[in-house]
């Protein structure tokens, strides 16, 4: 599925840059599709996160940082090995709670929220994590259905988590345990076990880090056609070149700052902090 049309408007802000300068269809385009949900629009403004190791050693995991993504883009986050990438999706998804900042998603202010408030936010976000997460004593289907059993839904758990499994491939694996399943059949159930909440954003961690090339290759496609089919909104931190020259934008990550990328990097490119 790589190379699938562009539909998604160009940047509105200027915080990152378009790997595909050429744009597409505007949003009214996707908004006539089959939308299972509509993409989430993310606003981070001036967002610190420190992790004090000992007295005398804090380290900056996010450092001043502004971004902005429009409604159904796919957003690739690359830098080094401790840049950071992994703190900017756990803040945004509400795993951790930043210093200083503010991360506005759609119309609600997430660092405000009180404890049952971020419970419900976090139900709209899908996080696929690098090492999957899956429960090993669950199947495949009970593994999805998991991450929706606490809450009632407008839908029947286990009739969606079927059809998403089959959705990403695994029609018929719905009973098997994950140590029966390849790391990439393992992968695409943490995208399915992310997509059950109908999420209107998702953050996924390298999600193709433990994979072989041409599994990853699947994975990623997975995650274009679902922003293409549904037009949710995507954040992937990744060190693979291959992945942001699929993105819509890519930001580069250093120290806990956005900063230009490498002029060497075609397919990475980034704008510095305003
Ligand atoms: N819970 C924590 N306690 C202390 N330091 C942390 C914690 N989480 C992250 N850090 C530190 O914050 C910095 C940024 O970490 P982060 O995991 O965001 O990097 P990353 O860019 O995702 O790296 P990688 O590519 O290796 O996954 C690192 O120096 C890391 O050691
Ligand atoms: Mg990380």
């Amino acid at each position: 599925m790589i190379g699938l049309p562009r539909r998604n408007p160009p940047a509105t802000t200027g915080t990152q840059q378009p790997n595909h300068p050429e744009g597409g269809e505007d949003a009214a385009a996707r908004v006539g599709k089959p939308a299972v949900a509509a993409g989430a629009r993310v606003v981070v403004r001036g967002l610190a996160k420190r992790y004090q190791l000992t007295p005398e050693v804090t380290i900056t995991a996010a450092d001043g940082i502004d971004l902005t993504v429009e409604p159904g883009q796919i957003i690739a986050v690359t830098g080094p090995s401790g840049s950071g990438k992994s703190t900017l999706l756990h803040l945004i998804g509400a795993i951790d709670r930043p210093d200083a900042g503010t991360i506005t998603v759609d119309d609600t202010e997430v660092t405000t929220l009180t404890r049952g408030a971020l419970a419900r936010y976090r139900r709209g976000i899908g996080f696929v994590f690098q090492r999957y997460n899956l429960l090993p004593a669950l199947t495949a289907l009970d593994n999805v259905t998991a991450a929706v059993l606490p809450y009632p839904t407008d839908f029947d758990k286990k009739t969606r988590a079927a059809a998403l499994l089959a959705q990403v491939g695994l029609a018929g694996r719905e009973n098997s345990l994950p140590s029966r399943l390849s790391g990439g059949q393992q992968q695409r159930v943490a995208i399915a076990r992310a997509l059950i909440g109908r999420p209107r954003l998702i953050l996924a961690d390298e999600p193709t880090g433990n994979l072989d090339s041409h599994t990853g290759a699947e994975i990623l496609a997975l995650l274009l056609g679902l922003r293409d089919t549904e037009g949710v909104t995507i954040m992937i931190a990744t060190h693979d070149p291959t992945i942001a020259a699929q993105a819509d934008h890519t930001i580069h990550i250093t120290d806990g700052q956005i900063t230009p990328s490498h002029p060497a990097g075609a397919t990475a490119i980034g704008t510095a902090r305003r």
